[in-house]
Parts: structure tokens; sequence; C-alpha cells
């Protein structure tokens, strides 16, 4: 029996989340959390197992391609980027990300069943074609993906991307490791939704929405200096700012704050919502006593991690 394996991580984004839909810049980061895809041989593929998803775990099977959801949909999507038609293959993903809170569940999901996929057929993914795919099978789930989230967690490491720049893609050389607490709550709309509702305000007043995309902008430029200076200070202020500007774009939540300020009243140098926001996650940086300010979330009724954004090897 054929048995293959994919890995990838789960993603934070730093500073400039939304404003990257716009044409502005983006940095993020891989985390040490991730997800684990097993492609294998079987009789009644192609089905898709993912047991720590949803109170009774997920499971499909594929019979067509009529009235599947967007799980499905993205596993067909994903069985057709391999081109070999549709193998019988059961998938099975697990893994410690939780779902659809900002995280990148969707792009780890894709990439870690595309890598198994590619190893399944016995011809790998190259990187670009990964990328390719991987930003098909988003699509099922975002509509119009920037690319941010299925680049940094098929490349690893922490990305400056703006789309229509010369290089979209830089890397970020982080100068010091960077201390992060994570938490997260459940999500008051997709990120699909979260996209279009601003890009629906956006439309109706242009040049204010533009003006903080702008200032968001100055903040993701000054972000990557002090993200390649190791300066955690700044960091954690511009976090603050951030956060700001990501609340006057009418994407945070009573949830966003409410984990925003728990993270700073137990030590953040700075919190911001992470992701799409409307829920979803929350990042700090976390220098000081990183276990007590995940006690506090959790006591708050959220879900919190700690951990470390290495820095970048020279
Ligand atoms: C979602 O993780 C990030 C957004 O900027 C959407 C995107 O970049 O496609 C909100």
């Amino acid at each position: 029996m054929r048995v293959a394996t994919g890995a990838a991580p789960g993603k934070v984004i730093l500073f400039g989340e939304h404003a990257v839909v716009y044409g502005r810049p983006a940095v993020a980061a891989a985390l040490d959390h991730g997800l684990g895809a097993i492609a294998e041989h079987s009789e009644r593929g192609p089905t898709l197992d993912i047991p720590a998803w949803g109170p009774k775990g997920l499971r499909l099977r594929l019979d067509g391609q009529e009235g599947l959801d967007a799980i499905g949909r993205a596993l067909a999507a994903a069985l057709d980027a391999t081109e070999v038609g549709r193998p019988e293959v059961a998938v099975t993903i697990d893994g410690e990300l939780p779902l659809g809170v900002g995280l990148g569940s969707s792009a780890a999901f894709a990439v870690s069943m595309l890598r198994a996929l590619g190893e399944f057929r016995g011809a790998p993914f190259e990187r670009d074609a990964l990328l390719a795919a991987a930003g098909q099978v988003e699509e099922v789930f975002h509509g119009t993906p920037s690319g941010i989230d299925h680049t940094v967690i098929a490349d690893g490491g922490c990305l400056r991307f703006q789309r229509d720049a010369e290089e979209p893609f830089r890397a970020v050389q982080v100068a010091v490791p960077v201390p992060l607490v994570v938490a997260w709550a459940p999500r008051e709309g997709t990120t699909r939704e979260v996209v279009a509702a601003l890009r629906r305000r956006h439309d109706a007043m242009p040049e204010l929405y533009d003006g903080l995309f702008d200032a968001m902008t100055m903040v993701t430029e000054a972000g990557v200096r002090a993200l390649e200076s190791g300066d955690l200070e700044a960091l954690g202020r511009l976090f603050d700012l951030a956060h700001g500007y990501l609340n006057a774009c009418g994407v945070s939540s009573l949830v966003n704050e409410r984990m925003v300020t728990c993270a700073r009243d137990n030590g953040a140098l700075g919190a911001k919502l992470t992701g799409a926001g409307a829920g979803g996650a929350m990042v700090a940086i976390a220098p000081r006593a990183p276990a007590r300010m995940v006690s506090a979330l959790f006591a708050e009724g959220f879900q919190a991690f700690a951990t470390t954004l290495s820095a970048s090897e020279t």
C-alpha cells in the first residue's frame, strides 16, 4: 500500500493584513504549529478525514462535483491540481492548528494536502507549481486571496509581500528571536465575508480608506525595520498602531479588543488582531512571563499558546 505524507506550518500576519488586498505591503511569518497530511491508497476513495476539526471531526467522500461544501471543493481542486485524475486515495489531515481563526489553517490544509498528494503520485511539487496549486485551493475558501498566506506557509520564515511589486515576496531577516503569544476565539464571519464587507466600505469612501491603507503601509515598513534591527519595544508599539488602524477599518470586534486588552494588561509590549479579524486571532509581543499571559487569556475564555519567531539564519 502506498502511503505519502506532507506537512505545513500555520502563519501569523505581523503587519498589513487587509491593506495587502489593496496592493499594500504585508509581513507574515510561519508558526511552529501546523498540519500534517497523509495520502494513502483506498478502494473507497477519494475521502478526506480531519479528526481534529469540528466537535466530531470532519469526514467526507467525493462522489462527484455537485453539491460540495468548501472543504469538498478544496479536495477536488487539490486532486485536479495533481493532474492524475481522481486516484483512489484517502487523505487524512491532523495537527494543532485551529480552524478558520486567521492562523493560516486553510493554506496549511492546502499545502500539506498538496505535498502529500504530490508524493503519492510519485512526483512531488516544485515550489512554483505548489504555490500555483495552493492558490487554486485557497480561492475555494477566500475568493480572491492575496497569496501571502500560502506563500509564507510553503516557504517558511518571515516574508514581506506586496502583490504588484517588482519583487512580490522578500525574506525579512529577523535579527533576534521574537517572543509571541497567539490567542484566538471563534470567528463571527469568514475571511471572504470580512474582506468583502471592507471592500464595500472602501468603495463608498475610497479616499478615506486608501488613506488608512497608506498609514498602515508606513507601519508595515517600520515593522520590517524593527524586525531587521531586533527592536522588540518598537515592534510592540507598531503592533498597537497596526491594531488601531485595523479597528478603524472596521475589522476588529469586541472579542478582538478583549484579547488585545488582556494581552496588554499582562505584560505585552504591544498586541494586534492578526488575519482577517471579526473574532479570530490575536498576536502579542510577549518578552516577559508569556505563560502568565497565556493563563490570563484562558481565564477570559480564549485559547492561546506562547511561541517564538526564530531569528533568521544568516
Ligand atoms: C487573511 O489571513 C489576510 C487578509 O489580508 C486576506 C488576504 O490577504 O487574502 C485579510
